[in-house]
């Protein structure tokens, strides 16, 4: 029996496949040395705590982050997010953020308005363009924290992060910036950009495993950071209190050393074969895409066209027919893998014009190929041709 056609488009969700050596990485950690990091002196305890050291060093190298132990590895980029949101802000502050965000901003900032913080959305365009000179506008006297999206995950629009940092700089305004979708294929360095806090996931375009993702901290800031959970931390153990350094201040509880093996190969595999090839061939990709795609009748594709602002996120709609049935047929027919809806980004939606029935998203990683790109564009064809 013929096997059938399978095509892996839903990278921003997560990345699939990955790079054999990551598998191969959890596995040897799980079998060979997954003993608990940095609590008990012996020979493998002390292999685990190498393996983070190393995962540690390489992950601040990608960033542009001169000391490792400025970075604190999390379970995602959600908590990351949650231990700024929730840890810095308090009644009375103010804290700035775009309509494009995903609902791992979104959401804490909401619950923070209900403990006393008062948020202001920054308005984009159609396309999910940011002015930057409008969150300058929107700065207070109590403004305390900016948070912005690096790329968003509905439209690919990348935010204009540097002129951002470079006006929050200037106002000693924290600028945390949500790098989910853009760490590992968009190059990001923390002190160019002018970024106080960088919260990224593992299991994206680093190409780790699902359970990994960190927070960058620049110096100093942890001191108006709390922690959300405390625990054994491996240090200072003669103390109740919780540690206050870096980055044990929020690396509470035995870490996801076998998920930190395998985010390790996985950086290690970005970095071999370079951040800006890996977006130039995902751009190439994505532009075939955009451009089969507009050809259809009763598309549109959402986000801008070019290349230069966006990432390789091709979110569009077909008229007359709901995005959550483009998804079900491309993978019931054609064996296509998408997603279809609000992609947790309501308010996304509200700027690109998109709800509330969503979008149908393709998103594209280093494996995806110019075959996978055409056969998906027939398959859009077809439908709209037979709906
Ligand atoms: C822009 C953005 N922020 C945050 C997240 C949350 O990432 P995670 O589920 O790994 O915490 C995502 C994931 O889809 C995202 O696209």
């Amino acid at each position: 029996m013929e096997e059938k056609l399978r095509i892996y488009l839903d990278n921003a969700a997560s990345t699939w496949p990955k790079p054999e050596c990551v598998p191969r990485a959890v596995e040897h950690i799980i079998r060979e040395a997954a003993a608990n990091p940095g609590r008990s002196g012996h020979t493998l305890s002390i292999e685990a705590a190498r393996v983070i050291a190393e995962a540690r060093r390489q992950t601040a190298a990608l960033f542009g982050i001169s000391d490792p132990l400025r970075l604190v590895f999390t379970g995602n980029a959600t908590g990351a997010l949650n231990i700024v949101i929730q840890g810095m802000l308090g009644p009375g502050d103010h804290v700035i953020t775009s309509a494009m965000e995903h609902n791992s901003v979104m959401r804490p900032l909401r619950a923070m308005e209900l403990r006393g913080v008062e948020v202001s959305v920054v308005a984009c365009s159609a396309d999910g363009t940011l002015d930057p000179d409008d969150v300058g506008k929107a700065i207070r006297r109590q403004t305390a924290l900016v948070v912005l999206t690096h790329a968003s995950n509905v439209s690919g629009t990348v935010m204009p992060v540097s002129q951002v940092g470079a006006i929050t700089s200037e106002r000693g305004i924290p600028l945390c910036v949500d790098a989910s979708q853009t760490a590992g294929c968009l190059p990001i360095d923390v002190g160019r950009d002018g970024i106080d806090l960088l919260a990224f996931t593992g299991h994206k375009s680093l190409y780790g495993p699902q359970g990994t993702g960190g927070l960058y901290v620049r110096e100093g800031l942890e001191a108006r950071i709390s922690p959300l959970a405390m625990g054994g931390t491996g240090s200072a153990s003669e103390r109740e209190e919780q540690p206050l350094f870096m980055p044990d201040k929020y690396e509470s509880g035995t870490p996801n050393t076998p998920g930190i093996a395998g985010l390790l190969a996985g950086i290690d595999f970005v970095a071999s074969q370079g951040v800006e090839r890996i977006r130039e061939h995902e751009m190439t990709l994505a532009r075939r895409l955009m451009e089969g795609l507009a050809a259809i009748e009763g598309i549109r594709v959402i986000g801008p066209r070019d290349p230069y602002h966006r990432i390789a996120v091709v979110s569009f709609t077909l008229e007359g027919v709901e995005p959550s049935e483009v998804a079900f047929r491309l993978d019931d027919e054609f064996g296509i893998m998408i997603r279809s809806g609000l992609h947790c980004a309501p308010s996304a939606h509200r700027a690109l014009g998109t709800f509330p029935q969503g979008t149908v998203r393709a998103s594209i990683g280093f494996f995806n190929t110019a075959r996978d790109i055409d056969e998906t564009i027939d398959a859009v064809a077809s439908i709209a041709y037979n709906r």
